[in-house]
């Protein structure tokens, strides 16, 4: 497992390991409670001030996972009053979310911005009017037209959430996902995200965005009331990380060579490649069978 993890991430990833480690010696093993009874430390507030930092937003809430923090987004902040415009290939954890929530549902094709202008239209007599879109969709890898959507969000008094779990730590110069891709930093008022993927690959999950919405979800945000906290090795783990892609963007550019060598020797093997522009890359072989012999021979080749 250790040797899988170095051969991953490099050095960085030994000073995860080494983070966990002190806080399991220093911090112990978990919390036995919930947040707001006695499962806060300091670690914890300080990944939250490391994440808000990280994506210029003014405060972040943990939770034991993405699928907790888009879980728990709509309810608290959204009425029967309100609507929420989702993009239709949204992951399933906003799904869940949007289900569990009052507010009407509009749904437009995956990031197809003349039918969101249609729903934002349909849906103009709502109190309050949320889009909602993953950030990179993990099964093209594509990524939706941020400028337009803030253009179109402008125009109809919408506000923007971002699920950024595929692309903060790997989309952007820096990292720091499509609102740097498109230099709109500032411009989404919720951003979700997971530090199950770029940012340590464990558990835990985030919102971050302006304080009187996270204020609403730390008084409201069922996932986070009514589950325990994280481990604090996750959390010390999480902290390195923040602190690594805070300061360099080492990992970044090694990502980004790599995923732009791949896609273009692909391309000139003469594979058909969807549009990307994440580290995710779909190379459409188009017949069921033979994309499961293709992968069992990769993995033959100890790809
Ligand atoms: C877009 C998106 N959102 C949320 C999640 C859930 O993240 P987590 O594993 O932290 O629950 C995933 C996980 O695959 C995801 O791809």
């Amino acid at each position: 497992m250790t040797v899988l993890l170095v051969k991953t991430a490099d050095g960085n990833i030994n000073e995860l390991i080494e983070s966990a480690k002190y806080a399991l010696d220093n911090y112990g093993y978990g919390m036995s409670s919930v947040r707001f009874i006695c499962g806060t430390q300091n670690l914890h507030k300080t990944l939250e001030e490391k994440i808000a930092k990280f994506f210029g937003t003014e405060d972040t809430i943990l939770y034991a996972a993405c699928f907790d923090a888009n879980g728990g987004v709509f309810e608290p902040l959204l009425t029967k009053e309100d609507a929420i415009i989702s993009d239709s290939l949204n992951h399933a954890s906003i799904i869940d979310g949007v289900r569990l929530c009052k507010a009407q549902r509009y749904r437009y094709a995956n990031a197809d911005m003349e039918d969101l202008e249609k729903m934002l239209i349909k849906s103009q007599e709502h109190r309050f009017r949320l889009i909602v879109t993953d950030a990179v969709f993990s099964m093209d890898g594509n990524v939706p037209p941020l400028d337009k959507i803030v253009k179109l969000a402008k125009k109809y008094d919408a506000l923007i959430m971002l699920d950024e779990s595929h692309s903060a730590g790997v989309v952007g110069k820096t990292g720091r996902g499509i609102t740097e891709l498109f230099n709109l930093r500032g411009e989404a008022d919720i951003i979700t995200g997971t530090l199950g993927k770029a940012f340590g690959g464990a558990i835990g999950g985030f919102t971050t965005g302006k304080k009187e919405i996270i204020d609403i979800l730390r008084q409201r945000s069922r996932p986070y009331l009514f589950s325990n906290s994280i481990p604090p090795m996750v959390v010390n783990a999480g902290i390195k990380m923040f602190d690594i892609v805070s300061e360099t963007s080492e990992l970044q550019d090694k990502l980004h060579n790599n995923t732009d060598y791949f896609l273009k020797e692909m391309k000139n093997a003469g594979f058909d490649i969807k549009p990307t522009s994440s580290a995710i890359i779909a190379v459409m072989l188009y017949d069921a069978k033979l994309s499961q012999i293709f992968a069992n021979k990769l993995l033959k080749e100890g790809t």
